[in-house]
């Protein structure tokens, strides 16, 4: 999805911008741009904005030139912005910076990262866009959803478009609403953002605005912070943490304007003077980098042992066989009184929810559904005053899942946000929020959250149980102690990767590789199945093994059966279970069709080497916690086939980290 830093201070503002754009590129884009204000002068040899503008004069001779008003936004006396765009990455924008020789004192500026929504990826499309007298730049985050009403308005009195996008219209309202009230950035902003209606993150410059910024937003992520050089604000965290670990959040419409010497004036929708609170950043720039691994997807993956480490501690009170959740405000009678939990989320989390269902069913006795946002937000779900919702999102900023929660909130709900992020949008709807401790993650491929996820959701299902009076002091001590043995038995898994990586050798070239498992098994195959396609582009399918018989066995390649080479790959999680000899009948039926079977099994487990050459070990541990273990060779199965057949891994095609938009 799109990305936005923005900048004001006493230093260059280019290496901020760029530096920003840079790690905001993990979210996925495919253009970039950047808006400068030139505080000096504006040298000869530099690019002004209306010529660096794809498609302006070609526009400005077919359409009508709007006549600024007298007094309006011209900004007579002030040097133009310099506005340099290309399509592709962010390296090509800082490339065309270098050519483009700008000298002069660039202290202010807005920096995009777009992910096309509106119009194609070109130079023309890509942000920021102006107004008609190219003194107002803007970059944008989200879609306007009334975008083309408005462009019709405002092209009938004249206003000259060079864009496809939805993200013009507002330049040019705000060029419109400035002439009403010439020199007042802030109040023109404020009065074209009650104009909007859809999801945005704006930041504005004015070049008769030295040194300020307006940013803005509605249901889009935007945080900003004074820092020691003047003042910085981004749509992601990872842009900010370099400069500052205070940040604040904008409620919904709500306007900040960030000045050169650092200062922050904060306004509400109707303009009066507001003072929110900071928050602290507890990630390091160390969170945001690499690290000497070769892609950010195997550091996370590395980190998965800290994450749990971090899931548990704290969570204990041994002394009375308790867990503590002391963030949930929800008194011993309410929980009791719970009638029944919804869970929603997208993707990974998704998955994780299906899993958390499965541990509250069966250890608290209450019914659980799982629904994915995107369905459950339009339709008329059934929610009561008792009902307990429970919305898992990484990011906290996922569209669908803000919807469904704000859907939960109108219906009575009460509302539980599992999110990895402090201050994000999912914060600030749901009732209670419950902190993940997965720290930054920078792969658009979940996998340290999804682990700290399940942990979570592992301890709030016992903890449910022993508040409903469903389980004992030595049930929680139990879980607690196997649980404490997860990061040690992650260890050993990431110590040895040679069978997973084998195994991803022989699998690399297949057109197609089915997931079958039981239980949880099932659910950690969808996210393995997940994890494999989305990153490596391989067609993957996971199924409930019981399942197969009814179609999906259908999809083995019966030529398997003579040519090794021919085999579909069917990743088998066969740990130990319940269902144990139940998948090793659904193994033997793969087999024989003429799949290659790739098991994933409990250590020491003799029988599954008779059936495949194909095994996967990992340690034992009781099948609750097994979803834990078994999803980090998956993980790096995915991530071996996604290596070896060239596929970008952390930026995969098409997709972005956090989905803002529908
Ligand atoms: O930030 P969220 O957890 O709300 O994101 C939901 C999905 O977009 C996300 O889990 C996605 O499926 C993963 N990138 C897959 O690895």
């Amino acid at each position: 999805m799109c990305g936005i830093v923005a900048f004001t201070g006493n230093k260059d503002a280019v290496p901020v911008l760029l530096g920003g754009l840079f790690r905001l590129e993990y979210r996925g884009y495919d253009s970039a741009g950047i808006a400068l204000q030139n505080i000096c002068a504006a040298p000869a040899n530099t690019i002004p904005a209306g010529d660096l503008q794809a498609g302006r004069a070609q526009a400005a001779q077919t359409q009508p030139a709007h006549q600024p008003q007298p007094g309006g936004s011209q900004a007579v006396g002030h040097p133009p912005l310099h506005i340099i765009k290309r399509v592709g990455k962010v390296a090509e924008l800082r490339k065309a910076l270098e050519d483009a020789h700008l000298s002069g004192a660039f202290y202010t500026g807005i920096g995009h990262t777009r992910w096309a929504t509106h119009g194609a990826p070109s130079e023309a499309n890509a942000h920021p866009h102006c107004d008609c007298s190219q003194t107002i730049a803007v970059v944008h985050n989200g879609i306007i959803e009334n975008y083309a009403q408005l462009r019709q308005e405002l092209q009938g009195a004249g206003h000259r478009f060079v864009s496809q996008t939805d993200t013009e219209v507002v330049a040019h309202l705000i060029e419109q609403e400035y002439q009403v009230a010439p020199g007042k950035l802030m109040q023109a902003v404020r009065r074209t953002v009650a104009r909007l209606s859809g999801s945005f993150a704006l930041a504005i410059c004015h070049s008769a605005h030295p040194g300020q910024l307006v940013v803005t937003r509605n249901d889009s992520p935007l945080a900003l912070g004074t820092c020691p050089d003047g003042a910085i604000a981004a749509s992601d965290t990872p842009a900010l943490i370099e400069h500052t670990r205070q940040v604040y959040y904008l409620n919904d419409r709500d306007l900040a304007v960030l000045h050169q010497n650092g200062h922050i004036e904060f306004f509400d929708p109707a303009g009066t003077p507001s003072t929110p609170t900071a928050v602290t950043i507890e990630w390091d720039l160390e969170d945001a980098q690499r690290g000497g691994y070769a892609d950010f997807m195997l550091k996370e993956i590395s980190e998965q042992p800290r994450v749990i480490k971090d899931t548990l501690a704290g969570r204990l009170d041994a002394s009375q066989g308790r867990l503590l959740f002391e963030e949930l405000a929800l008194s011993h009678q309410e929980l009791a009184a719970a009638d029944r939990v919804v869970i929603v989320a997208c993707g990974t989390s998704y998955h994780a929810g299906l899993i958390g269902k499965d541990l509250i069913e069966t250890w608290a006795r209450l019914p659980v559904e799982v629904e994915v946002s995107s369905e459950f937000r339009y339709r008329n779900p059934l929610l009561t005053p008792q009902s307990l919702v429970i919305a898992i999102s990484q990011s906290g900023e996922t569209a669908d899942t803000l919807e469904a929660v704000k859907l939960a909130r109108r219906a009575g709900a009460h509302v539980i946000a599992l999110t990895n992020v402090v201050g994000s949008r999912i914060t600030m709807e749901a009732n209670e929020v419950i902190l993940i401790k997965a720290h930054l993650e920078i792969a658009v491929a979940a996998t340290k959250s999804f682990l700290a996820q399940v942990a979570l959701l592992t301890l709030l299902a016992m903890h449910l149980a022993r508040q409903r009076g469903q389980a004992c002091d030595k049930q929680v001590l139990d879980l607690y102690r196997h649980m404490q043995q997860l990061p040690i038995q992650i260890s050993e898994i990431l110590a040895n990767t040679t069978s997973i990586e084998r195994c991803a050798q022989e699998c690399s070239h297949a057109q197609t590789a089915l997931f079958i498992g039981r239980g949880v098994g099932a659910t950690t195959c969808y996210e393995g199945a997940l994890k494999l396609k989305e990153i490596s582009y391989l067609h993957a399918e996971a199924f409930a093994a019981g399942e197969i018989k009814h179609g999906p066995i259908a999809l083995i390649n019966p030529d398997g059966l003579a040519d090794p080479a021919a085999q579909t790959p069917v990743i088998a999680v066969a740990c130990k279970s319940a269902t144990y000899d139940k998948m090793l009948a659904n193994i033997e039926e793969m087999l024989a069709r003429g799949a290659k079977v790739i098991a994933l099994a409990t250590v020491g487990d003799a029988r599954i080497s008779e059936l495949t050459p194909h095994v996967i070990f990992i340690p034992e541990t009781p099948e609750c916690l097994s979803p834990i273990l078994a999803s980090v060779p998956l993980q790096l199965f995915a991530r071996f086939i996604a290596v070896a057949r060239g596929a970008n891994v952390d930026q995969p095609r098409n997709l972005a980290k956090s989905v803002t938009v529908e």
